[in-house]
């Protein structure tokens, strides 16, 4: 495995397996009360330049789950808010911490953190790329199919972050992803052409029935993400063909679920029936937050070791 995730391009499908094994494994050793110590010692860094319930307390209980110590870094704080370069600040983070995760806007800061630094440098989202988010969801597509092989899911809204991330997943994983995203929210061309070319099951439509019909997965996320509060009117007349409701999801599977990776606008992207519904693993796959980022922290910078209880 690479030193890094800042894209789940940076991972080999071996990678994909060691990451859902050990997620898993570790879910059931927690539910065990197995204590774990492979971040004895250790200290995380989580540096935040957007707002996060989940991801950022998910990473830092992972952490103190694991046996570290998580240190929050709000950038506002620091000196880079007052400029100093990304590539003095991961030189000079690397002399004290162990790993950081970073939650920004571009996919370049983190690109360039990682490059300087000397330590494992975790996505923790950017405008571009949610892959800690995609990993965890995998996990819980496993959960309730038993497999990702042979599937069809859905995506239905914006081309955003986590389309993007679910595109590359498909592109090493190889299940059949259909995305219905609104004329001009297509996701990054570039990204699509790329992967389509390793996984021609990887298919782009306007039509949100068609992409619906039959999936296994129904995958859905905000209009407007974080960074794009100023579009949000405008968003909520192009979007709202692409709504996730009872009708849509008539068409889907029988057994699909429905999945979001939360903040979920209720009456927006997804009804309020459909989120509390039968078929919606929404909190499944916010728990699942929880022990990908273990797994993520232990293969990373653990080295996936199982210590024995410090005496
Ligand atoms: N799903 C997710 O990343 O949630 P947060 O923004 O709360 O971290
Ligand atoms: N696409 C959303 C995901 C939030 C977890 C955003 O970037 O705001």
């Amino acid at each position: 495995m690479k030193k890094d995730i800042l894209t789940l391009r940076d991972l080999e499908a071996s990678d994909f397996a060691t990451l859902l094994d050990r997620a898993m494994e570790l879910k059931s050793r927690h539910k065990k009360g197995v204590p774990e110590r492979s971040l004895a010692r250790k200290a995380i860094g989580l540096i935040f330049e957007k707002p996060s319930t989940r991801t950022r307390i998910s990473f830092e209980a992972a952490t103190i789950q694991l046996g570290g110590t998580p240190i929050f870094i709000s950038s506002g704080d620091t000196q880079m808010a007052r400029n100093e370069p990304i590539e003095d600040t991961a030189r000079v983070l690397s002399r004290y911490l162990d790993g950081v995760a970073i939650r920004t806007y571009s996919q370049d800061m983190v690109e360039r953190f990682a490059a300087f630094a000397d330590i494992p440098v975790i996505n923790a989202l950017t405008d571009k790329y949610h892959p800690c988010q995609v990993l965890s969801d995998l996990m819980t597509v496993m959960e309730h199919k038993g497999r990702l092989e042979g599937l069809k899911i859905a995506w239905i809204g914006d081309g955003n972050n986590m389309a993007h991330s679910w595109i590359n997943a498909a592109a090493i994983l190889g299940f059949q992803l259909v995305l219905a995203c609104p004329e001009g929210y297509s996701p990054d061309l570039e990204i699509l052409k790329a992967a389509v070319q390793k996984n021609s099951a990887i298919l782009l439509t306007h039509d949100p029935k068609e992409a619906v019909k039959d999936a296994d997965v129904v995958n859905t996320d905000v209009w407007a993400s974080m960074g794009q509060e100023d579009e949000q009117v405008r968003r909520r007349v192009v979007f709202a063909p692409f709504q996730v409701n009872t009708k849509l999801l008539s068409a889907a599977a029988k057994d699909a679920i429905l999945m979001h990776c939360l903040p979920a606008h209720r009456g927006e992207e997804v009804t309020s029936d459909v989120l509390e519904g039968s078929r919606s693993v929404v909190w499944d796959q916010a728990e699942n937050k929880l022990h990908m980022h273990k797994a993520i922290l232990d293969v990373l910078i653990g080295q996936g070791r199982t210590l024995p209880e410090s005496p």
